[in-house]
C-alpha cells in the first residue's frame, strides 16, 4: 500500500467508490496469480493489507460495496488451499423446522417410522444450535492424527495444522478412548472475542461480517500462527468413524466426550415429551441474547443409539435428528429494482435488487420475489397474501433472511409508497430471447417458449452441467460460460456441452489464442484444458444429473445409475418405453422397469422417456458421448447380506417396524422393494391380513416368509 494512502474517514464518496474498485480487481488478479497459476506475485501481508483496506472503506461506506468485492467471497475461497480429506461416513446436514407444528409432525414420523406407539416413552435430547462450521476430528490411538471441515459432506479440506493451535481441543485422549474415534462437533468464536477482534484488526481495516465469518476465516488461514492468535473455540456434539460402540444413548456419549476432556454444550438437556421439547426450545430462545456464543436454533435428536440406527439417513440429513430454527432476521429497505432471471427450464424469475441493508450481520442487496403472482399479493392457492398488498418498485419492503436461505420480501410498508409508484407488469416475452413467456394452467411459474434458441436457458444448462454437482469442471464458472457462450470466433465459442470439450482442439487449430484474451494467462488455461480432460470420464449419476432432465435432480440420478448400471442401458431402456404420442406405455416392459425402481414415479419416468425422444437432446447426447464416458456404476450388491440384490415385496400388516422403516432396511441390505408382486420378485414377506399378493406369490411360486422370519434371516447377514 502507498504512504500516501488517505485515512478511510478523510475519502469522499467519489474517490471511495474509485478505490474499492481498483482494490477488487487488483485483489482478484492475486488471487488468481495465487490459486490459478500457483505464482503469488506479493508477499502474504501486503495481500492482507489489501483486504484490509478494502475492508475497512467498505464498512465506512456500505452503500458502495460492490457485487465483485473481494470481501463477498469470504468462507468461499476458491477450494485447493488446503488438502481434501475424505469422510468415510459423510458428514450431513440437518433439516429445518420453522414452527411447533413441524416439531410435532417430527415426532410422529419418527414414532411412524419406529412403529412406536404413543404411550410408550421416547426421548429426545435438545442442544443449542451453534453457528459456527463443523468439523470431524479424527483420533488414532488416542492421538489427534486429522482435522477437517465439512466441505460438500464427503470431502472437506484438512485443516489440522489450523486445528492444533485451539487449545481447548485435546490432542491426545485418555486410556479407555477407543482405538478409532472421529469427534464431530462445531468450531466457533464467541461473540464478545468477536467484537473484541473486529477493534484489534479495525486499526489494520479488517473487519468480519460476524462471529461465524470470523472463525471459518481464522480457520482457513495459510499459516497456523494467524489461526493461532485467533480466539477460536469448539462443542462436541457427534461423532462419525468408531471403532467400537460408544455407548447406549446420545447423552451417555456426550458425557464421555466431556470425560475426556471436550468441551460440551451444558444447554443440552434430555426431553421425555413435545411439551418437554418445546420448553426447552422456549427457554434457549429466551437466553439466546445472554449467551456468549451465537446460535440459530435448537437440535433435536432421537437419544438411544440403536433407535438412531434403525431410523438411519435420507440423502442428506438423518431421519433421528433435526434443527428447530428461530425465528428469521428481518429488516427494511427500498426495493429498487425488479429484474427477471431465466432459468434453464425457462422459468422466469423475479429478482428485488435492494438498497443494500444489514439482515443478521449480512449485507442484502437482492432477494427472491418467486413469481408474477407473489408480487401482485397472490399465494400458491390463489387466495390473498400480504392482505392483498402489491409490491411496487420504489416500495419500502420488509426482508427476511433466513440462515443460508436466500432472502425473501416479506411485505411493503403502504405508507411509505411514493406517489408515483405503479403496479409492476410482469413480462410476457423472455427478457432474453424475445419468445412468448407463457403461463400454463394452474402453474404460478411463467416460462420463456424460446427452448433451444433461448441463449439464456442455454447459458444456465451449461452452467448446470459443469456445476459442482454434476461434471464439476473447475475454472468453469458463470464468468467464463458466459464468455465463451458469446464468443465471436467460432474457434472459442460453447453453445453445447460437446463444444466444452473440442474447445482445445479447436484452439489449436485457429489463430485467437484464449491465453491472450483478458482474464486468461497461461497457467490458467492450461489448467482449464486440464480440468475438461479430467472428465472424460465421469460419473454416471454425475453425468445423468448433468444433462438437466426435468425433475432428474441428484437422488433421482443416483437411482437411476444405480439401477441400470450403464448409460446406454437407461438410454435402451428410456427409447424402448416410448409409444408414438411421446408418453410411456403402461403396458410396456421397459416402461414398467423404468417406473417400478423405487423412488422413480409417472412423473419422473416420463420426463426420462421424453428427454432422450426429442431429436435435439439425442443429437446434443450423440456428440457429447463422442467426448466423454460415463463409467458404469458398481452395483451395490457388495453389500452382502442374505437379501442384497433381491427383490421384497412387504404385505399385510407389520407388527414389529413400519412399512417405511422395511424399506429402508432392506434397501440398506442390498435389496430392491417393490409394490406389487411379480415373476421378478424373490421374496414376499407378509404379515396378518396380507390378501390379493399374498394369492399372487403362492401362484407365482415365490417364497412367503413372515416377519419374524424376516428378522432371522437378515440377522444371519
Ligand atoms: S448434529 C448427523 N448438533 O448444524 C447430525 N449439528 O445444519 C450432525 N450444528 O453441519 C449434526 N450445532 O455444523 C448437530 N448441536 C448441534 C449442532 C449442529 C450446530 C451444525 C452442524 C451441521 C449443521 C446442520
Amino acid at each position: 500500500m502507498s504512504e500516501t494512502m488517505k485515512p478511510v474517514e478523510q475519502l469522499t464518496e467519489a474517490e471511495a467508490a474509485a478505490e474499492l474498485a481498483r482494490l477488487a480487481a487488483e485483489i482478484a488478479e492475486h488471487d488468481r496469480s495465487y490459486y490459478a497459476e500457483d505464482k503469488p506475485t506479493i508477499s502474504d501481508a501486503a495481500y492482507d493489507a489489501l483486504r484490509l483496506r478494502n475492508a475497512a472503506i467498505e464498512s465506512h461506506f456500505p452503500e458502495l460495496v460492490r457485487a465483485d468485492s473481494p470481501s463477498m467471497r469470504i468462507g468461499a475461497e476458491p477450494t485447493g488451499a488446503f488438502a481434501p480429506v475424505v469422510h468415510l461416513r459423510p458428514m450431513l446436514s440437518l433439516d429445518n423446522l420453522f414452527t411447533d407444528e413441524d416439531v410435532v409432525d417430527f415426532i410422529g414420523s419418527v414414532r411412524r417410522f419406529l412403529a412406536y406407539p404413543a404411550d410408550r416413552e421416547l426421548v429426545f435430547t435438545a442442544e443449542p444450535k451453534i453457528d459456527g462450521l463443523s468439523m470431524s476430528l479424527r483420533y488414532e490411538n488416542r492421538r489427534l492424527v486429522t482435522a477437517a471441515t465439512r466441505g460438500d459432506g464427503t470431502t472437506g479440506e484438512n485443516v489440522t495444522a489450523n486445528i492444533r493451535t485451539i487449545g481447548e481441543i485435546p490432542q491426545h485422549l485418555p486410556a479407555d478412548a477407543p482405538d478409532l474415534i472421529e469427534v464431530r462437533g462445531e468450531v466457533y468464536m464467541r461473540r464478545d472475542d468477536f467484537f473484541a477482534l473486529n477493534q484489534r484488526m479495525a486499526e489494520t481495516g479488517q473487519v468480519f461480517a460476524n462471529p461465524r465469518n470470523s472463525a471459518a476465516g481464522s480457520l482457513r488461514q495459510k499459516d497456523p500462527a494467524v489461526t493461532r492468535s485467533r480466539p477460536l473455540k469448539f462443542f462436541a456434539y457427534a461423532w462419525g468413524e468408531t471403532s467400537e460402540p460408544l455407548g447406549e444413548t446420545q447423552y451417555e456419549v456426550v458425557q464421555r466426550f466431556a470425560d475426556w476432556g471436550f468441551p460440551v454444550n451444558d444447554l443440552m438437556v434430555r426431553c421425555r415429551s413435545v411439551e418437554e421439547i418445546m420448553e426447552h426450545y422456549r427457554a434457549i430462545e429466551a437466553e439466546r441474547a445472554e449467551l456468549p456464543y451465537d446460535i440459530d436454533g435448537v437440535v433435536y435428536k432421537v437419544d438411544r443409539l440403536d433407535l438412531q440406527e434403525r431410523l438411519g439417513f435420507r440423502s442428506r440429513s438423518p431421519r433421528w435428528a433435526t434443527a428447530h430454527k428461530f425465528p428469521a432476521e428481518k429488516a427494511t429497505t427500498v426495493l429498487t429494482d425488479i429484474d427477471i432471471q431465466v432459468g434453464r427450464t425457462g422459468a422466469l424469475t423475479p429478482v428485488a435488487r435492494l438498497h443494500p441493508v444489514t439482515v443478521g450481520g449480512v449485507v442484502v442487496t437482492n432477494a427472491t420475489l418467486h413469481n408474477e403472482d407473489y408480487i401482485r399479493g397472490i399465494g400458491n392457492n390463489g387466495q390473498p397474501i400480504r392482505e392483498g398488498r402489491d409490491i411496487r418498485i420504489g416500495d419500502t419492503v420488509l426482508v427476511q433472511r433466513a440462515g443460508d436461505v436466500i432472502p425473501q420480501i416479506l411485505d411493503v410498508v403502504l405508507e411509505k409508497r411514493p406517489a408515483d409508484a405503479v403496479p409492476y407488469v410482469f413480462p410476457d416475452r423472455c427478457p432474453a430471447c424475445n419468445s412468448h413467456a407463457v403461463r400454463e394452467e394452474g402453474e404460478a411459474v411463467r416460462r420463456c417458449t424460446g427452448g433451444l434458441i433461448c441463449p439464456a436457458q442455454a447459458v444456465e444448462r451449461l452452467r448446470h452441467f459443469v456445476s459442482r454437482n454434476a461434471l464439476d469442471i473447475e475454472g468453469l464458472g458463470e464468468k467464463q460460460i458466459e464468455f465463451f457462450f458469446n464468443a465471436e470466433d467460432p474457434a472459442l465459442r460453447i453453445r453445447s456441452p460437446a463444444d466444452i470439450f473440442t474447445l482445445k482442439a479447436r484452439q489449436e487449430r485457429s489463430l485467437t489464442k484464449l491465453e491472450n484474451i483478458e482474464g486468461f494467462g497461461t497457467v490458467s488455461v492450461r489448467k482449464l484444458f486440464a480440468a475438461i480432460d479430467d472428465k472424460r470420464q465421469v460419473e454416471f449419476s454425475r453425468f445423468l444429473f448433468g444433462l438437466g432432465i426435468r425433475h432428474v435432480g441428484e437422488t433421482n440420478a443416483k437411482r437411476l445409475a444405480r439401477h441400470f448400471l450403464n448409460f446406454s442401458v437407461l438410454r435402451a431402456a428410456a427409447e424402448n418405453a416410448l409409444v408414438p404420442t411421446g408418453k410411456g406405455d403402461p403396458g410396456n416392459a421397459a416402461w414398467q422397469e423404468l417406473n417400478g425402481i423405487s423412488g422413480i414415479g409417472n412423473v419422473v419416468a416420463e420426463a426420462v422417456v421424453e428427454f432422450f425422444a426429442e431429436e435435439h437432446n439425442r443429437e446434443v447426447l450423440d456428440a457429447l458421448l463422442k467426448e466423454v464416458t460415463p463409467l458404469d456404476e458398481q452395483p451395490v450388491g457388495e453389500v452382502s447380506s442374505p437379501v442384497a440384490g433381491k427383490t421384497v415385496v412387504f404385505t399385510g400388516a407389520l407388527e414389529k417396524m413400519s412399512r417405511d422403516e422395511a424399506k429402508a432396511m432392506a434397501e440398506k441390505l442390498g435389496a430392491k422393494v417393490a409394490g406389487s408382486v411379480s415373476k421378478k420378485t424373490d421374496l414376499v414377506v407378509a404379515g396378518p391380513g396380507a390378501g390379493s399378493k399374498l394369492k399372487q406369490a403362492t401362484e407365482l411360486g415365490i417364497e412367503v416368509i413372515d416377519e419374524d422370519a424376516w428378522f432371522e434371516r437378515v440377522a444371519k447377514g
